[in-house]
């Protein structure tokens, strides 16, 4: 469904994104981890079009997409959340969304967009009642919006940036599950950037992980959190020394 091949991005002498290349197939949910500052956003930024990259293809369905304008790339079918939420506080909660579905595949149809307001609120669990206010919304209340707003874009590849971000665990989960049902339901296929990688791997079928805007490492959850390379990345040590702890401790 996506093909992305030799991505770069620049700032000024800075690579933030050094030449990565992955896919995702249809139906599928990659995860997408790695330390602050790794790139994850930084590659969402260049899916979504809210930058061109500096080199580097990405096809989707088949067709190029870098460099296209935001609008155009929602238009394909590819719906984003933001990392932080910034929803309109003197709209209504369905408005906020209304108008994500109004520019996305409602095609500026204002019943369209109603409509897809409705749903999306409905698939995260959030009041459809016209007159709700964002600012009764807790940090569980915002990711929900974020997705929901992302929803009614009308997207066949859906990004999720920290959807976990400031929750507490029972919220995660929940988060986590409404991801997966978003796919099972929907058929969405998604990627999705974490930082609690316990809950991420969970729910994941592939993972993909960066270090200073390089994959260090990509496969099943399973043989991800055992590559010595992920481990340094993330104990900050010797990955030789942690897995002969790991074995002392076992015995
Ligand atoms: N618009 C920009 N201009 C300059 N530098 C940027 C810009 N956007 C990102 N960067 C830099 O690129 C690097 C990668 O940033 P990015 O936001 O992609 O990281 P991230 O993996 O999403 O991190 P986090 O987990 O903290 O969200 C960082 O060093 C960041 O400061
Ligand atoms: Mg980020």
């Amino acid at each position: 469904m996506l093909v992305v091949e030799g991505l770069v991005k620049r700032f000024g002498g800075f690579t933030a994104v050094g030449n990565v290349s992955f896919k995702v197939d249809q139906g599928e949910i990659l995860g997408l981890i790695g330390p602050n500052g790794s790139g994850k956003s930084t590659i969402f930024n260049m899916l979504s079009g809210t930058f061109p990259p500096t080199a580097g293809s990405i096809a989707f369905e088949g067709r190029e997409i870098s460099g296209l304008a935001p609008h155009r790339i929602i238009n394909r079918g590819i719906g984003r959340t933001f990392q932080i939420p910034r929803p309109f506080r003197r709209l209504s909660i369905f408005e906020n969304v209304a108008l994500a579905g109004f520019y996305g595949q409602g095609g500026h149809s204002r019943a369209r967009a109603d409509q897809a307001a409705e749903q999306a609120l409905g698939m995260v669990g959030l009041p459809t009642d016209r007159a709700a206010r964002v600012d009764g919304l807790g940090a569980a209340g915002l990711k929900k919006l974020e997705l929901a707003k992302a929803l009614a874009t009308g997207p066949k590849l859906l990004l999720a940036d920290e959807s976990l971000g400031g929750l507490d665990e029972t919220e995660m989960d929940q988060a986590a599950d409404m991801l997966r049902k978003i796919r099972d339901e929907l058929g969405i296929t998604i990627i999705w950037v974490e930082h609690i990688m316990g809950v991420l791997m969970r729910v994941v079928d592939r993972v993909m992980v960066l270090d200073h805007g390089e994959k260090i490492s990509e496969g099943l959850p399973s043989a991800v959190s055992n590559d010595p390379r992920v481990i340094e990345v993330y104990l900050g040590t010797d990955a030789d020394a942690t897995q002969a702890a790991a074995a002392e401790k076992r015995r």
